[in-house]
């Protein structure tokens, strides 16, 4: 039996750094490449590692994690196989959430906007980088279908790879990026006795961004 007392009993006090209004620069993307950078210079593991949070077109959510693979003025970039739940989802509702949360920094992002299908270029480019067996299985997973075992994913992914022996493995057409244009990031430091300091960017109709503390 799960011990509830254990559980309520985790706790841990941020004390690692402070965030002012100072500290930001004024453009929420930049920003975010800073602490993406810090992230990367900490060594941590996949600190491109985020959920994803979507939902029907009824409002119900559903959240998993993704991995980030770009992040430039256009929004955060993934990958995935837009037949999924994430994918239908997306199709039904383009809003979306992102979460990164970098322990070891005491750092949470959290980020809210829209998603687009990035071009069918762009998708290759990143499909063709991957390694082959990862390209062979984006093609024998039908993501978030129910399965029979796993016998019969492996054996599809072996008659697979027989036949594409020496060939490149082409994109399929179900499988591809989003970009996430944000029109919300908000940043979060840890700090003693659950104060934390939280800055929300809202981006404005002329792409400027306003800046506002939040209480934590
Ligand atoms: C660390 C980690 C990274 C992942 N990265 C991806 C990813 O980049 N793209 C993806 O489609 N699924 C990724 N997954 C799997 C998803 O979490 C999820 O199981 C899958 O996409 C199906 O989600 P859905 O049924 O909600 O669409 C990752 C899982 C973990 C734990």
């Amino acid at each position: 039996m799960t011990d509830n007392l254990l559980i309520a009993d985790l706790r841990r006090e941020y004390t690692l750094a402070g965030l002012r209004r100072a500290d930001l620069d004024q453009d929420a993307i930049k920003q975010f490449q800073k602490w993406f950078q810090q992230a990367l210079a900490g060594k941590l593991t996949e600190p491109n590692a985020m959920t994803l949070a979507t939902a029907n077109k009824e409002g119900f959510p559903s959240a998993r994690i993704v991995l980030l693979k770009g992040v430039d003025e256009r929004g955060f970039t993934f990958f995935t196989n837009y037949e999924s739940r994430k994918g239908r989802e997306l199709t039904e509702n383009p809003n979306a959430s992102l979460v990164l949360y970098w322990p070891e920094m005491e750092r949470q992002v959290n980020i809210a906007g829209t998603v687009t299908r990035v071009s069918r270029e762009e998708s290759a480019l990143y499909f063709n980088s991957r390694p082959k067996g990862s390209r062979l299985a984006a093609w024998v997973s039908a993501q978030s279908e129910v399965i029979e075992n796993r016998a019969a994913l492996e054996e599809k992914l072996t008659s697979l790879s027989s036949q594409h022996a020496g060939e490149e493995v082409p994109l399929p057409p179900f499988w591809g990026g989003y970009c996430l244009n944000p029109s919300r990031i908000e940043f979060w430091q840890g700090r003693p006795n659950r104060l934390h300091d939280r800055f929300r960017y809202l981006r404005q109709a002329d792409g400027q961004w306003t800046i506002d503390r939040l209480a934590p």
